[in-house]
């Protein structure tokens, strides 16, 4: 391990000659200084790992470098030296941050071990502070991409969702809004950050399953409860639990839910002992919970608890502008992804991509850009080639199933296809995979028959459904959530 940097501030020459001989024999680098003055100039240049600041100074005093020491740096870590009568002092050091204090005289054995917890701690916060940042690269903001007012409104609420202590939060929005992206950043970018993140569905689970899986179950609740387990709130407490697909929670559990957010306290299944933590939860749903509630599948007191901060993610389609910026996000985290030059788009494959509905939001345009990308790699697809490109070569490659996916890509809306403007005439020359029945066909039926066939033929694995499809799984659970079979 690297030597800890220790710095012993004291006006009195034999405590710091003591204090320094005693952590120096530890394998620390000790440095010593009289003044609070001195002690702020060298913590400016870096601060050191550990501070040993007394309290009564000839300068500015302890208490006050203590202060200037945390406004430079939140995470320093100082241990106050006191005289035995100064008790009430070193108290409110502890309270502005001191981890620790020492009164004189004081015994060099204690001091040493002080001091190794003092640094074990500072490693450990050091190590957690670390954590948080690559957490917030990974999970923060600035991932959601779109210049739209009205998904800037969102991001700034969610913001301040984030800095503040609002205990719950509502995300309502079209599968593929970034519902997702939008709760992890919510929970990396706030003080719960170092806490848990605990996703979980309400559909994916029966009733009972999920209530113990949330509130945890005690010894013999049920047949196969052999031992007490923790439920998920008790796991995130601290942190942040993001119940997705609200709207699909039992009644039973949403009466144990609403009592659990009103105060803080719930029962293990099985169990009669109140436990209380602290999490916030941030619940999604893309249904429409007003018209839940109007049906009575969903109750009327938790949805208002529930939306006290409702945030309301528009679908891509009612913010057209995000489009572009987000297709070339896509295009080129995808190229660097598959380490791939970027391509540039000729002008009318992006107004093709622009003047698209998006029913699948922005997880159809993300998806759409990838599984491009990964065929036109395999060369059996036409690329995304810069503009000019002559793609026909790679036609005749075409399978007759990616053909037809790409038709049923525009079944639904009735639009250009925008895969079509992607690939920039590259079917020229490929003969029709499927004839057109004279009697014509119902297009949405056609994608229904294919996927349901693809879904057999797999003993409905999804994953080898989509493969069959050229989809991915998301973009084939999409379409079976569109035709109701999911
Ligand atoms: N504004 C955005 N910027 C960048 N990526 C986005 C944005 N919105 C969504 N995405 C991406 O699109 C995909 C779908 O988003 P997400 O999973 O958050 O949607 P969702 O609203 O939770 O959908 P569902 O209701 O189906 O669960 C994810 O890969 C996500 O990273
Ligand atoms: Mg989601």
């Amino acid at each position: 391990m690297a030597r800890s940097r220790i710095l012993v501030v004291d006006d009195e020459r034999m405590i710091r000659w003591s204090i320094q001989q005693a952590l120096s024999r530890d394998g620390h680098s000790v440095s010593t200084v009289e003044t609070g003055e001195e002690a702020l100039a060298q913590a400016t240049d870096e601060m050191p790992d550990l501070v040993f600041l007394d309290i009564t100074l000839p300068g500015i005093d302890g208490i006050e470098v203590l202060r200037r020491l945390k406004a430079l740096d939140p995470s320093s870590t100082v241990v106050m030296v006191t005289a035995t009568d100064d008790l009430k002092t070193a108290v409110e050091a502890m309270r502005i941050g001191a981890y620790d204090y020492v009164s004189k005289p004081f015994d060099l054995d204690r001091l040493r071990v002080i001091a190794q917890n003092a640094l074990d701690r500072h490693e450990l916060r050091q190590e957690v502070e670390f954590h948080r940042k690559e957490s917030v690269k990974r999970y923060g903001f600035h991932r959601i991409i779109g210049p739209s007012g009205k998904l800037k409104e969102v991001v700034e609420i969610a913001r301040k969702v984030a800095r503040s202590e609002a205990a719950t939060v509502m995300l309502q929005g079209e599968s593929g809004t970034g519902k997702d992206l939008i709760a992890q950043a919510i929970h990396y970018e706030s003080a719960r950050a170092t806490r848990p993140f605990i996703p979980i569905n309400c559909t994916a689970l029966p009733e009972e399953l999920l209530e113990s899986e949330l509130m945890g179950h005690e010894k013999g609740a049920f047949t196969d409860a052999k031992t007490a387990k923790k439920g998920l709130f008790e796991v995130a407490d601290g942190g942040t639990v993001f119940l997705d697909e609200i709207g699909d929670m039992k009644p039973g559990l949403q009466a144990k839910l609403l009592r659990f957010i009103e105060n803080k306290t719930f029962r293990r299944v099985g169990g009669h002992r109140d436990i209380q933590v602290d999490v916030r939860i941030i619940a999604a749903t893309n249904k429409n919970l007003e018209d839940l509630v109007k049906s009575g599948a969903f109750r009327e007191d938790l949805y208002f608890r529930l939306n006290v901060i409702p945030i309301r993610i528009p679908p891509l389609r009612e913010r057209p502008e995000d489009i572009l910026p987000l297709m070339d996000h896509f295009l080129s985290e995808f190229s660097r992804e598959f380490k791939r030059p970027v391509f540039e788009l000729d002008p009318e494959a992006r107004s093709g991509m622009a003047a698209y509905s998006w029913p699948g939001n922005v997880r159809e345009l993300k998806n759409l850009i990838e599984r491009t990308l990964i065929l036109g790699m395999e060369g059996s697809f036409a690329s995304l080639g810069p503009s000019g490109t002559n793609l026909s070569d790679h036609s005749k490659e075409i399978t007759p199933g990616e053909k037809e996916h790409r038709t049923n890509h525009l079944a639904g809306s009735g639009e250009r296809d925008p895969v079509a403007g992607l690939s920039a005439g590259g079917f020229s020359g490929a003969g029709p995979a499927f004839q057109l029945p004279a009697s014509g066909v119902i297009l949405e039926k056609v994608e229904e028959d294919f996927i349901r066939q693809a879904l057999e033929a797999t003993q409905g694995n999804q994953t080898r459904a989509a493969e069959k499809l050229g989809l991915t799984r998301d973009a084939l659970r999409y379409r079976m959530k569109k035709f109701g079979m999911i």
